[in-house]
């Protein structure tokens, strides 16, 4: 994966760090391990706790050793952790305290097709999130019959988020071994979409869309276009296939990768990187699913393509290029689980991808 500073990939890393969590993150990321180290790279991983069970059992959702794994190895592989509904004293989402610690700034969300009657054809597109302000920099209040939230928009913020999708468009090569129909390539590559709300929002969307488009600048070989984000959720299912790369605020990027999860087959399969200068944490777009959790039916697919994602990240793009690909192909055998369709268990899936790498 490129966009980021070299320090992000140069450093030498002593093993990944594995973060289950809680119900099927406990399922998924030992199938993605299992992924990894069969590639054959000498891959090391050193595992960690976080989570709800682990709050109930020692008061602390993610202790202090996870995040000193997690800042050692630079990398780490994340379940999912279940969040109570209620407000419990003292519980914060680990996923939070990660990207808060490590200023995990770029939430990268790829949308790719799979072969299957549950994907679109032809998608491939990126969804690039800022991840650490906007409507989520937490500055909520209650003034009497009055709720008030702030929307944080900075120059800095805008800028290194644009500065990632316009290297990314750069970079990037199709995450589809089977390219796209020679008629759609050319709307597709390198071509940045700025996603804002700067008629409304003049103020603070019109910060983040001046400053992308000055960074635009400095990438004349990338196509850059904006849209409106209403506009852009209904493209998104309309005519997914038209976009590449897409850069948006915290929310705006929040509900439009879920829209575009859904093209290639829902949460089950979508995968996804929090990204730093020091530090990145891949992760499945996926919850603990308690409705299945223990039941041996959670797609790990999600969980692999973030592995892939990974692989990616450190240079090993060939490795990610062959975990993707057994992913299809398996696909192809009609081999899946429940949610797609399927009748296949997380092992048999894991068995089959490890097979076909
Ligand atoms: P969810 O993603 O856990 O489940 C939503 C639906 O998708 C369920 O029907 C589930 O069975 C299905 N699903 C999810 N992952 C799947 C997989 N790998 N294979 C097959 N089906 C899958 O979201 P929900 O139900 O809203 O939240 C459950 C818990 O997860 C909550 O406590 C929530 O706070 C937490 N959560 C944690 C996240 C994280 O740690 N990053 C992200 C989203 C939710
Ligand atoms: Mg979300």
């Amino acid at each position: 994966m490129t966009g980021f500073p070299q320090s992000a990939i140069s450093n030498p890393r002593s093993a990944i760090c594995l973060i289950p969590g809680d119900g099927v993150g406990r399922e998924v990321i030992p199938a993605a391990a299992e992924v990894l180290a069969a590639l054959g790279l000498g891959l090391e991983f050193v595992e960690a706790q976080a989570g709800f069970d682990r709050f109930r059992r020692a008061g602390d959702a993610i202790p202090p050793e996870t995040l000193a794994d997690v800042e050692a190895a630079g990398l780490a592989l994340f379940g999912a952790t279940s969040s109570p509904s209620e407000i419990v004293a003292g519980y914060r989402s680990p996923i939070v305290v990660l990207r808060k610690t490590f200023d995990l700034y770029a939430n990268l969300r790829p949308t790719l097709s799979l072969p299957g009657a549950f994907s679109r054809p032809n998608v491939d597109l990126l969804i690039v999130r800022e991840n650490t302000e906007g409507l989520y920099a937490g500055r909520e209040r209650r003034e009497g019959e009055t709720a008030i939230a702030e929307r944080v928009i900075t120059a800095r913020g805008s800028e290194r988020i644009a500065r990632v999708a316009f290297e990314q468009a750069r970079g990037r090569k199709s995450q589809i071994p089977n390219p796209k129909p020679q008629s759609l390539i050319s709307n597709l590559q390198s071509h940045v979409t700025i996603v804002h709300k700067a008629n409304v929002l003049k103020v603070t969307d019109g910060l983040f869309r001046e400053t992308c488009l000055k960074v635009a600048a400095e990438f004349p070989e990338v196509k850059v276009s904006e849209m409106l984000v209403d506009a852009m959720a209904m493209r998104l299912v309309r005519d997914p296939e038209r976009f590449d790369v897409i850069v948006t605020t915290n929310l705006f990027g929040d509900i439009l990768s879920d829209e575009a999860s859904a093209l290639m087959g829902g949460l089950g399969v979508a995968p996804s990187a929090n990204v730093g200068a020091r530090v990145a944490v891949f992760e499945p777009v996926h919850g603990s699913a308690p409705d299945i959790a223990g039941k041996g039916i959670a797609n790990p697919i999600g969980a692999i393509l973030s592995a892939g994602m990974l692989l990616d990240h450190i240079g090993c793009s060939e490795a990610a290029h062959r975990v993707r690909t057994a992913v299809m192909e398996m696909l192809k055998a009609g081999i899946m689980t429940p949610d797609l369709g399927g009748n296949a268990t997380t092992a048999e899936v894991t068995r089959r991808i490890v097979a076909g790498l």
